[in-house]
């Protein structure tokens, strides 16, 4: 995988350091609560895996699926979810768990529909924020790392669902999307 790279934007142990740095955040401010952690599939699953292990509170999982990207590497901008969570998060302290926020509508979609769901408090944890590309006001309360306007893979992010196991984050070559 590593020969399909340009470059390797964020390998692994500065993931792990700033991951750290953001779980040891997360439990300084959620003392005394159980925060609801939402995993957004599939894209963040290895983040998720990492940063809910760095959290030193009882918490709870979940998991819900949205996806606007198909198989381009452009947002089209139109975002579908599939999930049943409407009871579980009534009053509840919930952090959405991201891998990145690009365009935002993906987020800001998925926080206008739970707002109306009578949630305690919302936050949103992002890996990764490409600002260049926000066309909504919508920012991450918990970012990792700016980054930017690149199509980046690895560490959960895919091109064509290939590349989420890869352990560092990397930008593709462009021979890559002409294959
Ligand atoms: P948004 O709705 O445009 O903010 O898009 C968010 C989603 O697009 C993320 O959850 C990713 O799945 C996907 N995405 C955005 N940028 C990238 C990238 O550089 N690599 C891989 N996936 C990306
Ligand atoms: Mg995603």
């Amino acid at each position: 995988m590593k020969n399909d790279m340009k470059t390797i934007l964020l390998d692994r142990e500065t993931i792990k350091k700033r991951v750290r740095e953001m779980g040891q955040e997360i439990t300084r401010d959620y003392q005394g609560e159980v925060p609801l952690l939402i995993c957004i599939l599939k894209g963040s699953v290895v983040f998720y895996a990492d940063l809910v292990r760095e959290i030193d509170l009882p918490v709870r999982f979940e998991f819900m699926t949205a996806s606007s990207y198909g198989s381009a590497t452009v947002s089209s901008g139109e975002v579908k979810i599939v999930s049943e969570l409407d009871n579980k998060i009534a009053g509840r302290h919930v952090i959405l768990v991201e891998d990145i926020v690009d365009s935002g509508r993906t987020i800001a979609y998925i926080k206008n529909d739970m707002l109306k769901k009578g949630v305690k408090s919302l936050k949103v944890c992002a890996l990764l924020d490409k600002p260049d590309r926000r066309v909504t006001d919508v920012q991450a309360d918990y970012c990792g790392f700016v980054i930017p306007d690149e199509f980046v893979v690895g560490y959960g992010l895919d091109y064509d669902q290939k590349y989420r196991n890869f352990p560092d984050i990397g930008v593709l070559k462009s021979e890559v999307y002409e294959k």
